[in-house]
C-alpha cells in the first residue's frame, strides 16, 4: 500500500490505490481546508507536493493555474495516489490552537434547572409495611414537595435503601428525580457547551455553587467535510449516512470535551446532570441529527427555533443517566442559537442607549438594539477576518503577524504571536494591515495597491500586485508572507457587508448615524481586532474608540448564564423571540450599500471624518 506522509504534522497513513489525498487526509485527521467537500470546483484545498508523483489534472490548472502546478500545487481532492508521496499541508488548518477566550462576565448569580434535595426515610414497620417508593412520596410531600417523577433508574437506587429508615440525597429537575444518592451527597454539575463552526468549548460548571471548574477545547471535526457551513450541510445531503457521520463527530468531540473537564476536576460524568448547547443554526441541527436541507432552501428557515432539551442519551452524550442536553433557540437559517447566547451575554436587551453587537466567526452575526427593541441580521463576512481566504493567512497561532504599525517614511513594524518567526497573516493582522496601508497611501480608497508609494515592497508576480511583509529567507516556511491586490479585495467584500448590514439594521431600528451609543465586538475577533484599524478601513462605524469594547467569548458566557440560571433561560428565549431578524438577501438597498462600503472608509467619506482627517495629516 502506498504511504502518504502529511508535513509540517509528520502524520503518515496508509492510502488505497486511487484514494485522494485528501481523503487520507481526512481518515488520518489532517485538517485540509474543502469549501466545496472534495468537488474539484473551489480550489480550497491546495497542497503542495514535497515529493513523489501524482497526476496533473484539469482542476489543478484551471483552478491553480500552470505555475502554481509547476512549482508543486495540488489539489488534495484531485490526487489519486498510486505511490509514496510527501504533502506538505498549509498553515492555515494545520497549526491552530483554539483559542479559549476569557468569559465576559463571571456567573455571579445561580439558580439552576437542577436542585438538590435532602430527604428522610422514617422506614417502615412488619405490621404497616410501606414501600420504599411511598415512604419517598411521603417524604417529599411532607417537605413540601409536590410529586415526583421517579425513573427506572433512580427506582434502582432505591431499591437499596434500607428497611429502617435512611437519609436519601435527590437530584431534582422540574418534576423529575434525577438521581438518588445513599450515605452523603453526590456531585451536581453542568457543562455549557459553545458548538463553534470551527472549535467547540466546553466549560464545566458546579451547580452547586456556581463555580467554573474546568474549561476544555477541541477543533470541530467535521472540519474535515469543509470549513464553511454549506459544504457540510451538502455533505450531510448527499447521502443518507453523511448527516449522521457528521452528528457522531460532533458528539464524539463533545463527549471528549466532557471527558477532559471531568478528569481535570476529579469528577464523574455520571454527576453531570444538564449539558447547555448553543451553535450556529447548522451546528444545533447538525448536534440534534436534524435534515438541514431547510437551511438551503428559500426563505432558509430552521427546523426548529424553540429552546429544546432531551435526555443526553438519547444523543448520545455520556453524562448522568437521567441527564439532559438542552439548547439555546435558534432565530432564523443563519442566526443561530449562540447568537442568543451573545446577545444574553451582552445584556443587549437591558441597555438604555441603541448598541451594536458583532460576532464573527466563519459567519457573522450582527444585532442592533437596546431594551426598545433588537434588529438581527447573518452576514457572510468570516473567513477573511479569521485568515482564511488570505494568500498567507493563518489562523491565530504561534508565527502569525497579528499587529502591523507602517511609519511616516513606511517603515514596516510588526509582531507575531508567541514572537515568532512569521508565517503568515492572521485576522487582525490583516485588519491592521490594510488600514495601515490606506492610511499611509499605499492603497487608495478604491482599494487599489500603487507600486509607485512603495516600490520596495509594492511588488508584481504571477500577474498580481501585492505587498511584501516578509522575505521567503526571513519566514519560517522559506515562502514570502505578502498581501496580494485579492486579498485586499477579500478584505474589502467582508467589511463591505458587514457595514452594509450595519447600515440596514440601524435603519430599520431607527437609531440614526452617529447616535450609536457603543460597539460590543464578541469572540476572537472582538479580542484580538484594533478597534482603531477596524474603524480606519470602514469596518465599524466611527463612533469614539473608546465606546467599541471586546467582551470575550460572550456565546460561551450566555452558554454558562442559561445553564446556570433559569431566569436567563426564559430571557434567551424571550430575546429569541420577540427580536426582528432582518434577512439581508431581501433587502432591496443592501446592494448598493454594500457597494458603497467597498470603498475605504467609505464612498460617503462624510461618516468617516476623523479617519479622513488622519488620512489628509499623513499624506
Ligand atoms: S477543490 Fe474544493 S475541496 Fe478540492
Amino acid at each position: 500500500m502506498p504511504k502518504v506522509r502529511f508535513e509540517p504534522s509528520g502524520i503518515v497513513a496508509e492510502a488505497k490505490v486511487g484514494e485522494t489525498v485528501l481523503d487520507v487526509a481526512r481518515r488520518s485527521d489532517v485538517p485540509i481546508e474543502s469549501v466545496c467537500g472534495g468537488r474539484g470546483v473551489c480550489g480550497r484545498c491546495r497542497v503542495e507536493l514535497v515529493s513523489g508523483e501524482t497526476e496533473v489534472t484539469k482542476e489543478d490548472l484551471k483552478l491553480l493555474g500552470k505555475r502554481k502546478v509547476k512549482s508543486g500545487s495540488r489539489l488534495a481532492c484531485r490526487q489519486r495516489v498510486v505511490d509514496d508521496v510527501t504533502i506538505e499541508t498549509p498553515e492555515y488548518l494545520g497549526s491552530s490552537k483554539h483559542v479559549i477566550l476569557e468569559s465576559s462576565e463571571k456567573i455571579h448569580v445561580h439558580a439552576p434547572m437542577v436542585k438538590e434535595v435532602l430527604i428522610h426515610l422514617k422506614g417502615s414497620d412488619l405490621e404497616k409495611p410501606e414501600s420504599i417508593h411511598s415512604q419517598l412520596m411521603m417524604a417529599l410531600k411532607g417537605a413540601g414537595h409536590g410529586r415526583l417523577e421517579l425513573p427506572l433508574s433512580a427506582l434502582e437506587a432505591l431499591a437499596k435503601a434500607s428497611p429502617d429508615g435512611q437519609d436519601l440525597h435527590l437530584v431534582t429537575r422540574r418534576d423529575e428525580i434525577l438521581k438518588v444518592t445513599m450515605g452523603g451527597r453526590s456531585g451536581m454539575f453542568g457543562v455549557a457547551i459553545d458548538v463553534g463552526s470551527t472549535t467547540v468549548v466546553a466549560y464545566l460548571m458546579d451547580l452547586s455553587s456556581g463555580n467554573e471548574l474546568a474549561v476544555h477545547s477541541l477543533l470541530n471535526p467535521q472540519i474535515k467535510h469543509g470549513d464553511d457551513i454549506i459544504s457540510r450541510i451538502t455533505y450531510s445531503m448527499a447521502a443518507p449516512e453523511g448527516r449522521k457521520e457528521l452528528q457522531d463527530l460532533v458528539i464524539n468531540s463533545i463527549n471528549q470535551l466532557i471527558q477532559s473537564c471531568c478528569s481535570s476536576a476529579g469528577i464523574d460524568p455520571q454527576d453531570i446532570m444538564e449539558v447547555m448547547l448553543v451553535g450556529n443554526t447548522a451546528m444545533h441541527h447538525s448536534v440534534f441529527g436534524l435534515d438541514q436541507r431547510l437551511l438551503t432552501l428559500v426563505p432558509f428557515a430552521p427546523v426548529t427555533s424553540e429552546a429544546l432539551e432531551f435526555k443526553g442519551r438519547e444523543l448520545g452524550i455520556r453524562i448522568a443517566h437521567e441527564g439532559y442536553a438542552c439548547a439555546l433557540p435558534n432565530v432564523a437559517g443563519f442566526v443561530g442559537a449562540d447568537h442568543v447566547a451573545v446577545l444574553l451575554a451582552s445584556r443587549l436587551d437591558e441597555l438604555d442607549e441603541p448598541h451594536m453587537v458583532i460576532d464573527i466567526g466563519t459567519n457573522g452575526e450582527i444585532s442592533v438594539g437596546d431594551k426598545n427593541g433588537i434588529f438581527s441580521a447573518s452576514v457572510a463576512a468570516g473567513p477573511a477576518f479569521e485568515g482564511g481566504n488570505l494568500s498567507c493567512g493563518m489562523r491565530g497561532a504561534e508565527g502569525a503577524i497579528d499587529h502591523v504599525t507602517i511609519g511616516k517614511d513606511l517603515n514596516l513594524e510588526f509582531s507575531t504571536i508567541g514572537g515568532k518567526r512569521p508565517r503568515g497573516i492572521c485576522g487582525s493582522g490583516a485588519i491592521d494591515l490594510v488600514a495601515q496601508l490606506f492610511l499611509n497611501g499605499v492603497i487608495d480608497s478604491s482599494g487599489r495597491l500603487d507600486h509607485k508609494s512603495d516600490p520596495e515592497r509594492v511588488q508584481r508576480r504571477d500577474g498580481e500586485w501585492r505587498y511584501v511583509l516578509v522575505e521567503p529567507g526571513n519566514s519560517a516556511v522559506g515562502r514570502e508572507v505578502s498581501f496580494t491586490q485579492e486579498d485586499i479585495v477579500q478584505i474589502q467584500f467582508a467589511k463591505g457587508a458587514l457595514h452594509a448590514a450595519g447600515e440596514i439594521l440601524m435603519e430599520r431600528r431607527g437609531v440614526e448615524k452617529g447616535s450609536l451609543a457603543g460597539i460590543l465586538l464578541a469572540g476572537a475577533f472582538g479580542n484580538f481586532v484594533d478597534p482603531s484599524s477596524a474603524r480606519s478601513i470602514g469596518l465599524l462605524p466611527e463612533i469614539p474608540i473608546h465606546d467599541i469594547k471586546g467582551i470575550g467569548n460572550a456565546a460561551g458566557t450566555g452558554s454558562k448564564m442559561a445553564l446556570m440560571d433559569i431566569r436567563r433561560r426564559a430571557k434567551a428565549r424571550k430575546v429569541a423571540k420577540e427580536l426582528t431578524y432582518v434577512e439581508l438577501a431581501a433587502q432591496q438597498d443592501f446592494e448598493d450599500r454594500f457597494y458603497a462600503s467597498l470603498y475605504f472608509p467609505h464612498m460617503d467619506q462624510g461618516q468617516y471624518p476623523e479617519v479622513i482627517s488622519r488620512v489628509r495629516k499623513r499624506l
